[in-house]
């Protein structure tokens, strides 16, 4: 049975950052067909009403139908410990994030969290994640078992660290490609579900450590490879002391095969000039994490690389202060004010749905609405509380509506969420 959703279908043609606004495709009066897992149509509704005439139809009204969100970059161990107060990085780290994590030796608690988790951003309409798992296996098992039962298409790796971190919390250089291996060989490719090869960044690993996992991902030349580059100013100055020998932070990944398409490194915001050039010639991904970046105080990412390479938007839950992608994209308008760059909304949801699914290379299948691709959609209430239906009231075109949820919309703007071709809830 066809499933017929009607509403403002916000859809893409091209990148913003290369064509404008005039990228995006606004259907007013739009419907998307939905038959079985995948998009079957886009049009008017009147047309598909016409091509569809037994569908089930979910009339939305004036309510926005968008690709689902998609966080390029989430630790869903750090679910609980998110809004933790006053630390920069490595401090963070070490109060905070390395004592959550080690719970996860428990693979009961991997279990409760990875679902709870699941359950806080499907409700604020992100359906798909990139997630860093703690060093523990059982830790990687769980989240894709959760977004398993979920029908989710979720991205995850085993975090690797072989020093700089307590005991409890070290693997070593060969059990971290064993591990790595194993949990490659049984989930990557499984339904929906992808394998991230993780070293958690440089100062967490021996060079040997990256080196294994730099041949592992010769092996498995098709998965992403997912790390931290120059967060803050702090860190890249201990990644001066860790590897005297490397020219700079991206050196420390290059030098160990860690580095050419399919390479995600969140923040990278003191970029050098070298290191600059060479993300734009491999061909990496970068994705920026605006909350966490205001939050821990790390810096303020440069939105100009987005017209050179694959830029994606993530809340880096724990260290973002929000699961919802909607203050997200309201940080990632802020951090660019703050740097002279003027975001248009096209832009910011562009970020949060195929820029996202560039940076993770799936923008064939997600982040999108067209026919052929899956079906994760989201519907979204562009007057959810009366402080933002008041500053629509004069809006005149689509942007002006959806700008005042950009900058003040929670979990209460996502009124339905479709997964895989399901509806949820
Ligand atoms: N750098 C290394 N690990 C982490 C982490 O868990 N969060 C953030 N924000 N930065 C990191
Ligand atoms: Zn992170």
């Amino acid at each position: 049975m066809t499933d017929l959703i009607l509403g403002q279908v916000l859809s893409f043609d091209a990148d913003p950052f290369a064509e404008g606004p005039a990228a995006a495709r606004i259907l007013t009066d739009g419907a998307v067909a939905i038959d079985g897992s995948r998009i079957a149509a886009v049009g008017s509704a009147a047309d598909l009403r016409a091509r569809y005439p037994q569908a089930r139809v979910h009339d939305h009204g004036r309510k926005l139908i968008s690709a689902g969100f998609i966080d390029a970059h989430v630790h869903y161990p750090q679910t609980a410990i998110i809004a933790s107060w006053g630390k920069r990085l490595i401090d963070w780290l070490n109060t905070y994030t390395f004592p959550e994590e080690m719970r996860f030796s428990d693979p009961a608690y991997a279990a409760e969290i990875a679902n709870r988790y699941l359950d806080l951003v499907l409700q604020r309409g992100t359906t798909t994640v990139c997630s860093y798992a703690t060093i523990h296996p059982a830790s990687v098992d769980a989240i894709f078992t959760a977004a398993q039962s979920r029908g989710m298409r979720v991205f995850a790796g085993k975090t690797c660290m072989d020093r700089n971190a307590p005991e409890g919390l070290r693997d070593t250089a060969r059990s971290a490609y064993d591990d790595s291996k194993r949990l490659l060989e049984k989930w990557h490719g499984q339904g929906r579900l992808s394998y991230v090869i993780t070293p958690r960044f440089s100062p967490t690993s021996t060079p040997e450590q990256l080196a294994a996992l730099g041949a592992l991902w010769r092996e498995y030349p098709d998965c992403l490879m997912q790390t931290h580059l120059s967060e803050q100013t702090d860190e890249i100055a201990w990644v001066r002391d860790l590897f005297p020998q490397s020219r700079d932070y991206l050196d420390t990944y290059e030098a160990q095969g860690l580095l050419r398409e399919g390479a995600v490194y969140g923040h990278a915001i003191h970029l050098t000039d070298r290191e600059r050039a060479r993300l734009i010639e491999a061909g990496a991904s970068l994705v920026h994490c605006p909350t966490s970046n205001t939050f821990i105080g790390s810096g303020l990412f440069d939105m100009s690389l987005a017209s050179h390479l694959r830029v994606g938007l993530a809340t880096d839950t724990g260290g973002g202060s929000n699961f919802s992608m909607l203050p997200t994209m309201a940080a990632a308008y802020e951090v660019a004010q703050l740097r002279g760059q003027s975001l248009h909304p096209a832009h910011l949801w562009w970020l949060a749905t195929q820029g996202s699914a560039r940076a993770l290379r799936v923008e064939d299948r997600i982040g999108n609405i067209a026919p052929g691709m899956e079906a994760d959609l989201i519907v979204v209430d562009l007057a959810s509380t009366p402080a933002i239906e008041q500053a629509t009231r004069r809006a005149t075109d689509l942007w002006q509506q959806l700008f005042p949820t950009i900058m003040m919309g929670d979990d209460r703007a996502i009124t339905e969420v479709w997964v895989n071709g399901k509806r949820l809830g």
